[in-house]
């Protein structure tokens, strides 16, 4: 750094001390990265939900903003110049402010997706990323709540969830994660890659195994004969263009040269994991919720009743609403990354170019000294859209990198709950949930209910 760079001649940030940041990795990123970053490993998370290591990490977050106000907070590891936002204000600041001075094209980030998508839209910069981030608003039709191509999308639906009952019921009504995901991941495939991919579990299996890959970031060497056969496979699907499939939609978009399309599809296909979680989770909330079930219940039978030939808009604001709440309590990306691309100042200090930032954000949702509603569910929260002027909540981030897929994980979310609710009655057996203390982490792995 030469001697009239910023750094030089204003203060530096407050920086944690040996100790503090030592706390800061057990408690807050040890665990996130003993969960698996890119693919969950059940018995982390397990184990995570027992010993409430959330919570932990919430109030780690909480004694560091007790000390040290509105940070941002350096931590002391050497080599790699690491901050912790502490500041509402600041998260609204570092997400908006990407690509610059807060690349989202991070390092850590970028170890993590090479393994199966060292194209994608997050991990690139310039012209590159501009037109790979435009192909997935696009494709995703990243505007408008009901995707063009719902009307396609909402039968997949019906059908899967139809054969996911069936199969309920032949388990005595018990409802478990796996006959769930494996429904959530065939309704995927179809809408993602068409109907002819429904069936096709090696696809998902070998994208299991290069996130497992992605988990150990650059500790594993990438397994590309495995990620090459993944982006041939997608490739086909973009070839073949199944009418109705997101696959199709794609190569109708304008795509500059840079856009790398099959690139772009391992994100989705990963992020979906996720998405199936929430709303397993968005289940759990309204089983413990009567009137939030009644009420979701009427909305979802609504839902059914849409005249022949028109246009579905499903009209789920609670359902919607419940996923969001979902994913505010229990967030599928806690900790979002950016890389500052210069000197950064903040009031406190300036932060160096190439400082990895760190939005923690279960801290955010759950800081029980600000928020009355941090540990209950509040799906009045998202009746109207929320701005900056708002506290961040961001489950899906904010800004330039909001995510884009975020209409179409709500549409086919809300959805398939509401085929659930609309023909069957919800009994949450695994987990008994205090409405007024909800936990730090709900296993979505072990959530088990009984339909009637
Ligand atoms: C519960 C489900 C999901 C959550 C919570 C979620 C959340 C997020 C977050 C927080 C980011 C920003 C990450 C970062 O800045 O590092 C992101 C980016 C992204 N998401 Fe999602 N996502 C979900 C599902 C999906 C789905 C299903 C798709 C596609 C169908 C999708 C497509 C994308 C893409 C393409 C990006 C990169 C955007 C960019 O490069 O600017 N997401 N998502």
């Amino acid at each position: 750094m030469n001697d009239t760079s910023i750094s030089s001649v204003h203060n530096p940030l407050p920086s944690a001390g040996p100790l503090e940041t030592v706390q800061v990795l057990r408690d807050v990123i040890g665990p996130m990265v003993a969960k698996g970053p890119i693919i969950r490993r059940p018995t982390m998370v397990a184990a995570s939900e027992r010993l409430d290591l959330d919570g932990r990490a919430v109030s780690r977050m909480q004694t560091l903003s007790d000390k040290y106000g509105r940070g941002p907070l350096m931590l002391n590891i050497p080599g790699r110049p690491v901050a912790l936002i502490l500041d509402p204000g600041d998260v609204h600041r570092v997400l908006e402010g990407s690509p610059e001075p807060f690349a989202a094209e991070e390092t850590l980030k970028r170890h993590a997706l090479k393994h199966f998508e060292p194209k994608t839209a997050l991990i690139s910069d310039g012209t590159e990323r501009a037109q790979r981030r435009r192909l997935n608003e696009k494709t995703l039709d990243h505007d408008h709540p009901v995707h063009h191509m719902a009307a396609s999308f909402m039968p997949v639906v019906e059908q899967e969830t139809e054969l996911l009952l069936e199969q309920v019921q032949a388990a005595g009504g018990a409802l478990e994660y796996k006959s769930f995901y494996d429904a959530w991941f065939r309704i995927v495939r179809r809408v993602v890659l068409g109907d002819s991919a429904r069936t096709d579990t090696p696809l998902t299996d070998l994208m299991e195994s290069l996130r497992r890959d992605g988990n150990w970031a650059f500790f594993k060497p990438v397994a590309t004969r495995g990620r090459s056969a993944l982006l041939d496979e997608i490739q086909n699907a973009l070839d073949r263009a199944e009418p109705g499939s997101l696959a199709a939609f794609m190569t109708q978009q304008p795509q500059g040269s840079e856009a790398q399309p099959a690139q772009q599809i391992p994100q989705w296909l990963f992020a979906f994991d996720p998405a199936g979680m929430a709303t397993f989770r968005a289940l759990a909330l309204l089983a413990a919720h009567p009137d939030s079930l009644r009420a979701a219940t009427r909305e979802s039978r609504k839902v059914g009743q849409t005249e022949e030939g028109e246009k579905p808009t499903p009209a789920t604001p609670l359902l919607r609403s419940t996923v969001l709440e979902s994913l505010r309590l229990w967030p599928t990306t806690p900790m979002i990354l950016r890389e500052t691309t210069t000197d950064v100042r903040f009031t406190h200090g300036v932060m160096p170019a190439g400082t990895s930032v760190l939005v923690f954000t279960p801290f955010f949702h759950r800081d029980d000294r600000h928020l009355d509603f941090a540990h209950r569910f509040a799906p009045e929260l998202w009746e109207r859209p929320r701005t900056r002027q708002d506290w961040p909540l961001v489950p899906f981030s904010a800004g330039p990198g909001l995510c884009p897929g975020r209409h179409l994980v709500l549409l086919l979310a809300s959805k398939i709950m509401a085929e659930l609710l609309s023909q069957a009655t919800l009994h949450l057996d695994s987990h008994s949930l205090d409405p007024e203390k909800l936990p730090g982490l709900l296993n979505n792995f072990s959530l088990r209910f009984r339909l009637s």
